[in-house]
């Protein structure tokens, strides 16, 4: 099956790691990345494949309804795969705004164009799908006896970010249910990876691991989530696109339930396994604890918690594994090694992101449309 994609918030974390996933296994597919570089957005994740003639990137808004209906027509795309999304809980706490405004009303202008330009006159439909990409947190928080989250759990989502991704659900789910628009939606557990912007806790603990600073665990570290190597994910995206059910949701999950601070503590062990033993290392990272003899775990530090802070998100993949045949390849040492050694070998590319150097790259390299 060719398909030609719109992908929403292809530079971010997950949007560039499934742009690579896509192309390499897609080959006769063309995709348009849609995104307005916010500070999440980064370009240089793109590095190697921005000149792939199959991709071609546009720097504009998911707001923008009448941009997203030329560029739907124009290219003649059949597929949306809607990523874009403010994505960070603590941002949506300190300031709630952008994430009604993206989440909300951009999900919303976006069902608007892909109706106005899939749906023909007489009310029949062109060929289309639209992919909502969402969150386990719009079903809440689990105690440690509950099962996992499953498709039919009920919605109660705790924080700014999560309701507003229950909402851009729901509205997805509306205009399935009452125009006919060809929908799926996979709800999926915390992603891991390379490319992810050093906020989330994993990107965050290692920067902080190898630069010798505080690790900041939010209150006592036993909340628990469920984590999943991104390309894990991007293969249930696309199993979802292709095999998927309009109308139906997915759960994706990782199999790999740990608590906060087992994950620091894990991270700071595969670290100084690293290091020690190996000079250039201690000579590129002088200020880890480990490049001079002293545990990295000295540096745990904990920190007030976070407001509402969620306890424990879990996922029951088995409808997807039944119905897709959706499988997660990578184990928690396996994603979690080849993780700790992207960033690792790519210190280039975080520090660039941590002193804002591509921010620059970007506005001489494109222009807004
Ligand atoms: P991210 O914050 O890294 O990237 C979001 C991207 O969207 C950025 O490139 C940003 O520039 C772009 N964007 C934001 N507002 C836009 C707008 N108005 N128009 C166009 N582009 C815009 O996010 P991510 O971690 O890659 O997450 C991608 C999606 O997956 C989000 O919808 C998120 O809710 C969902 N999700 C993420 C995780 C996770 O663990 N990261 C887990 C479950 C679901
Ligand atoms: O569950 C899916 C969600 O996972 C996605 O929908 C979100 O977009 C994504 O950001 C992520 O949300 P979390 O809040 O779970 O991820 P975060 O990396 O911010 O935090 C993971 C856990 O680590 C959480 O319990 C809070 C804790 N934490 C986080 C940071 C940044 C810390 O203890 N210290 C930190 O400095």
């Amino acid at each position: 099956m060719v398909a030609d994609l719109l992908l929403t918030g292809g530079a971010g974390f997950i949007g560039v790691n499934l742009v690579r996933w896509w192309l390499e296994h897609n080959e006769g597919d063309r995709i348009v990345v849609l995104d307005s570089m916010t500070y999440a957005g980064n370009l240089q994740s793109l590095d190697g494949i921005l000149d792939d003639p199959r991709l071609e990137f546009v720097h504009g808004d998911i707001r923008d309804t009448e941009l997203v209906e030329r560029l739907l027509t124009d290219n003649k795309l059949d597929t949306i795969v809607h990523l874009a999304a403010e994505s960070h809980v603590d941002r949506s706490i300190e300031g709630p705004d952008e994430f009604i405004d993206t989440n909300v009303v951009g999900t919303h202008s976006l069902l608007k164009a892909a109706r106005n330009t899939w749906q023909q006159e007489g009310g029949s439909w062109k060929p289309h799908r639209f992919h909502h990409v969402s969150t386990d947190e719009v079903y809440g928080s689990l105690t440690s006896d509950d099962p996992a989250f499953e498709e039919e759990t009920p919605y109660a989502p705790n924080s700014p970010y999560s309701a507003s991704k229950a909402a851009s659900d729901h509205l997805v789910r509306a205009y399935h249910h009452t125009f006919g628009l060809q929908v799926t939606t996979t709800n999926c557990s915390n992603n891991y990876g390379p490319y992810q912007f050093p906020e989330k806790l994993i990107p965050l603990m290692l920067m902080n691991i190898l630069g010798g600073k505080p690790l900041p665990v939010y209150g006592d570290g036993m909340n628990i989530r469920d984590w999943l190597y991104v390309d894990d994910h991007c293969r249930g995206i696309e199993l979802a696109i292709k095999s998927g059910v309009s109308g139906e949701t997915y759960c994706i999950g990782g199999n790999n339930e740990r608590t906060n601070i087992e994950i620091v503590r894990a991270l700071c062990s595969m670290v100084q396994n690293r290091i020690e033993g190996n000079q250039d290392l201690k000579d590129r990272f002088p200020n880890s604890p480990a490049s001079s003899g002293s545990s990295n775990e000295e540096l745990i530090t904990y920190v007030k918690d976070r407001p509402g802070h969620d306890l424990r998100y879990a996922i029951n993949a088995e409808k997807a594994s039944r119905e897709l045949g959706y499988r997660p390849a990578e184990t928690f040492e396996s994603g979690f090694g080849r993780t700790v050694d992207w960033y690792l070998e790519n210190e280039t590319w975080w520090t660039a992101v941590m002193d804002g150097t591509y921010k620059d790259w970007i506005e001489t390299n494109y222009e807004s449309r």
